[in-house]
């Protein structure tokens, strides 16, 4: 068997924990591969509403098994809260959570370090979730990290000399802080997560797909936050790309099946960076009030602008994306015109491709489409679509060369139709 894997294509919060949670049924393990705290994945059902951080969105669907792979960073005192939240509401996790040892722990002084680099770059900042993501990764890439697995053997001594080490650097960054709240919590995730089943986790996904099981991966932030390929260094620290599963589980790349591309019908930018699209305008807050748009995690307004079809098609490459999937187009129901860039124009010239030196003045250069203004959000079939959405559709699948395969009209479970549209 292969797995599939499913992630965003913008700048994050394009609504995967939604679609994740619509396609479980079809799979019998869900698996994140990277990222941390810094995700906030939304699902609606039965009138409620939760926000997973660390936990895979496949959790709320029977039993099936979810793993946090190896790739993942876990805050232990964030992942205790989640957990013990989803357990009062009767969410039982302890059998079905598989948690790798491989995957990197969050320190207390991580997420001070987050705030301190962050305060040290004043304007430049990059304005992190302040979850500890970017120093956890370093330290894993430098070979200093403490890892879930530690917790079982020598762990005091591992934990106590990375504490001294990021002391020693906040006490040359002139950082004040107070440990102590922090650290109590930490200790008690720490406890709490002995009890869950630590395990292997590329053994147990390559023994699950032996066994001719299906699994869904699923990605955190989007790719246009990617470390290597995103609007560096306005980024995540993580490859969240669909080879970000490949090591971020331990799945070869030739057990890669279908690879799902997740976008907004427009799109949404949280913190500092480069964002074509984005509006100052009546637009831009008509977007934002309409949809919602305040951050999951943080609570921060989201940026808006409308769809940038050339970074979506640096994003379908890079991922090998064979799948797309339209969210939250029932934000655009009452608009009359709809705009998507189509190229930019940067130093007075004209391009259709995603810069590597992408600044704040390129420029966007649109196509303008009628609106359907039509309510979709009851829509249960795509035999009920007006006219202009399928041509809206279809003006996107042109563009992007991928099918549309299902489109969410909705915040919940049932908001969602899936087209079948030939091969
Ligand atoms: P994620 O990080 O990709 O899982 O996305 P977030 O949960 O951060 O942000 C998506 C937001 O849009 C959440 O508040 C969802 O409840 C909401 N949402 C998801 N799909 C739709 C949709 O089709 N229409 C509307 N109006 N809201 C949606
Ligand atoms: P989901 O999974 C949107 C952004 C932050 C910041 C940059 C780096 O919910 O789509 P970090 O804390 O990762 O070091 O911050 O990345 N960011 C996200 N934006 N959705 C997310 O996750 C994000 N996770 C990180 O706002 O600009
Ligand atoms: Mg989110």
């Amino acid at each position: 068997m292969k797995v599939d894997v499913l992630l965003g294509l913008q700048w994050g919060d394009e609504g995967k924990g939604k679609v994740v949670d619509v396609l479980t049924p079809r799979y019998d393990v869900v698996a994140r591969f990277q990222g941390g705290p810094n995700a906030g994945h939304t699902l609606e059902f039965e009138g409620q509403k939760y926000v997973l951080r660390s936990i895979p969105s496949g959790i709320f669907q029977g039993d099936k098994v979810n793993i946090i792979g190896n790739g993942v960073v876990l805050d232990p005192a964030l992942f205790k809260a989640e957990a013990e939240a989803l357990e009062a509401s009767g969410h039982n996790l302890k059998e079905r959570l598989h948690i790798s040892k491989k995957a990197h722990l969050i320190l207390p002084t991580h997420r001070i370090l987050d705030a301190a680099y962050e305060a040290a770059k004043g304007d430049a900042k990059v304005g992190t979730t302040g979850k500890g993501i970017g120093p956890t990764y370093t330290d894993k890439v430098s070979r200093n990290g403490v890892r879930v697995g530690d917790i079982l053997h020598n762990f005091e001594q591992k934990y106590a000399a990375a504490k001294a080490r990021h002391e020693q650097i906040l006490k040359g960054l002139n950082y004040e802080y107070d440990l102590t709240e922090l650290e109590k919590a930490w200790f008690e995730g720490i406890e709490y997560l002995k009890q869950f089943q630590l395990v292997d986790s590329e053994h147990e996904i390559n023994g699950l797909l032996d066994a001719g099981k299906f699994v869904l991966c699923e990605g955190a932030q989007g790719t246009m936050l990617d470390i290597d390929f995103g609007s560096y260094p306005f980024v995540t620290s993580s490859n969240t790309v669909c080879a970000g599963a490949c090591t971020g589980l331990g799945v070869a790349p030739n057990k890669i099946g279908d690879v799902y591309g997740i976008f907004k019908a427009y799109c949404t930018r949280v913190g500092s960076g480069p964002f074509p699209t984005e509006l100052f305008d009546k637009t831009g807050d008509q977007i934002c009030t309409l949809g919602h748009e305040f951050g999951s995690v943080t609570g921060r307004k989201r940026r808006c602008g409308w769809v940038d079809l050339v970074a979506l098609k640096y994003s379908i490459m890079i991922n090998g994306v064979t799948k797309l999937i339209m969210m939250k187009s029932d934000v655009l129901d009452t608009f009359e015109t709809i705009k998507a860039c189509v190229a930019y124009k940067m130093n007075g010239e004209e391009i259709d491709y995603f810069p590597y030196d992408i600044t704040d003045e390129v420029e966007p250069i649109y196509m303008e489409l009628p609106g359907w203004q039509t309510d979709m959000t009851k829509m249960q079939s795509e035999d009920e679509f007006p006219e202009e959405f399928n041509a809206y559709l279809s003006f996107l699948e042109e563009q992007l060369g991928v099918q549309i395969k299902i489109v969410s009209v909705g915040p919940d479970r049932e908001q969602t139709i899936e087209r079948y549209t030939e091969e």
